[in-house]
């Protein structure tokens, strides 16, 4: 062995260790200390997203709604999106992720934001919250594969860029991207929209109530007309498997009103 090629072993052996230590993004070149950092204030959670302000400045806000308004196609929205300045979330994503499935299906899916594996392929919901999205699907006879408007789904998110270490958007991305979702939901024209987790049920319904309280409940989304199902995220449900009961209850509720019972909204 060359030494060139034992010291690229050895950076290969480092790196694989990283990833067994959970570290899964390359922040930058040079390491920082952190203890030499300005020390979080007392009481405040390290894990909580940057502080931001709660709501978007007014041009990012305007130039969302302007970007949104004038797409008259699904790829005009992408593009739009992807040319969307007012947000730095662009800047720490690989590729946007816009949608998946059927446009013009029946059921839209609308999740949070993209995770690693999302953002690495560009689609909606291919990790494994994503496969068990997909078996729930499955269960009522849905598929986003499916040719048929009846069967099939249309999916996408709240946010089409990854936040960085996959932690919860701020209130001010969510509000930033809402043009930009509320546009999607008409272009693709679904009957229903299944809201998945609290992030996208609050941002859809403009409420601060959580999704344990929200999810089950059909209610009427105001900007489209159209009735909403707030449920689990199935990310949570693999870490809360004995809420999968809730879920399948809303999955029927769902499957109900595409067989006609109409929904009490
Ligand atoms: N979680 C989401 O909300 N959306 C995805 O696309 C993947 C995970």
């Amino acid at each position: 062995m060359t030494q060139a090629t034992q010291t690229q072993q050895a950076l290969l052996e480092a790196l694989a260790f990283q990833l067994e230590l959970g570290a899964d993004e390359a922040i930058g070149e040079a390491p920082r200390d952190r203890f030499e950092e300005t020390p979080p204030r007392r009481g405040a959670d390290p894990a909580a997203p940057p502080a931001v302000p709660a709501r978007p400045p007014a041009e990012a806000w305007q130039s969302a709604l302007a970007l949104a308004r004038a797409a008259a196609t699904l790829d005009e929205l992408a593009e739009a999106m992807r040319r969307f300045e007012g947000s730095e979330l662009r800047l720490g994503a690989r590729n946007l992720v816009f949608a998946d499935g059927l446009p013009g299906a029946r059921v839209m899916v609308i999740g949070e934001a993209p995770g690693g594996e999302e953002d690495r392929t560009g689609k909606p919901f291919v990790g494994r919250a994503g496969q068990l999205l997909d078996r729930m699907l499955a269960a009522i006879g849905l598929a986003r594969t499916a040719p048929a408007p009846e069967d099939a789904v249309y999916i996408t998110n709240i946010l089409p860029w990854r936040p960085p270490g996959n932690r919860t958007p701020s209130e001010a991305e969510v509000l930033s991207f809402l043009p930009f979702v509320l546009r999607h939901v008409e272009l693709a024209g679904p009957d229903f929209i299944l809201a998945l987790g609290g992030t996208s049920a609050k941002a859809l319904l403009g409420t601060a109530t959580g999704i344990k309280r929200l999810r089950g409940r059909w209610v009427r989304h105001e900007a489209s007309a159209l009735p909403l199902l707030p449920s689990f995220h199935p990310a949570y449900l693999l870490r809360a498997p004995a809420d999968k009961r809730l879920a399948w209850r809303d999955l029927l509720s769902l499957r109900a009103a595409l067989d006609g019972e109409a929904p009490d909204v």
